[in-house]
């Protein structure tokens, strides 16, 4: 059922670092999780250990194009690849710069494209679907946003940071997609915190105060999240005690707690 979307207004902050490790906390609490890539750089499958020259995914097979190769249109159940974390994966799949803006192009005037199979796997009960997205606004987080239940926004603990938390509020950041500052929907992670220096411990609590509730997770910056990475490994299997391990899981802790009950845990608690 619920749909989390990892969103930034910049690139380069840790939301498909965030999105995969996420994703992967929650199918080891046992949640049913698909990751869905809509970054036409393709790098979430690189968390979940595929070879970097794969070119199996899904959204880049959604133009309808003749052929039977790795980019024949399909079913997205059809595209999923079971992963040594649980979590299902729909990579976006191999793409090439024109491509992917052709394929924008067409999005912004037919969002169904996307919405239509993402819409299919929310219907699954107990689905928890985590989605990784490209910085800023673009037609592939326009098409999903609709139906997401949590957008984490991930910053990084710096000076911009701060001065982005209005676009992100009221909605330019992600081309007015989303309704604006009131938005039950809008939390936030910060990333890559440095308690030692100075700075970065002033804007962590000015950050803090000034998101309160929706902030969801602080997450150290550590060595071992890019080690993780460059061994296509997750921080909770490459360096299980590590601080940022502990960060990351309290984030998919964080994110769990406020998915949506499932209709028919809902009506069971009521009955009790
Ligand atoms: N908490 C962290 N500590 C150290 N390095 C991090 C942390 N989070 C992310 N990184 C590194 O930052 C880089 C960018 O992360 P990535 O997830 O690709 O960002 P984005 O998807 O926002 O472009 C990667 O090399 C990643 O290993
Ligand atoms: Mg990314």
């Amino acid at each position: 059922m619920p749909l989390i979307c990892f969103a930034s207004p910049k690139g380069g902050v840790g939301k498909t670092t965030l999105a995969a490790n996420a994703a992967s906390d929650l199918a080891r609490a046992g949640h049913d999780v698909i990751a869905l890539d809509l970054d036409p750089q393709n790098a979430l499958r690189l968390h979940f250990g595929v070879r970097p020259g794969d070119p199996e995914g899904f959204i880049a097979t959604l133009r309808d194009q003749p052929g039977s190769g790795p980019d024949r249109k399909r079913h997205w159940r059809e595209a999923l690849r079971p992963t040594g974390q649980g979590v299902e994966l729909l990579a976006y799949g191999q793409t090439d710069f024109s491509a992917a803006l052709a394929f924008a192009d067409e999005l912004a005037v037919r969002p169904d494209l996307l919405a239509g199979p993402v819409r299919e796997m929310l219907e699954e009960p107990g689905r928890v679907v985590v989605v990784d997205t490209m910085p800023g606004a673009s037609a592939q987080i326009a098409s999903i946003l609709p139906f997401a239940d949590l957008v984490v926004t991930v910053l990084l603990v710096d000076a911009m940071s701060i001065a982005l938390i209005a676009s992100v509020q009221s909605g330019r950041a992600y081309g007015q997609a989303l309704p604006g500052e009131d938005d039950p929907r809008l939390f936030y992670a910060l990333n890559q915190f440095d308690r030692r220096t100075r700075l970065g411990s002033a804007i962590a609590a000015a950050a803090a105060r000034k998101l309160g509730g929706r902030l969801l997770a602080t997450i150290y910056r550590d060595e071992n999240v890019a080690e993780a990475g460059a061994a296509q490994r997750m921080i909770g299997e490459y360096a299980p005690t590590s601080r940022a391990a502990g960060d990351i899981r309290a984030l998919a802790g964080a994110i769990a707690s406020r998915l949506p009950v499932p209709r028919a845990r809902r009506l069971a608690s009521l009955h009790a």
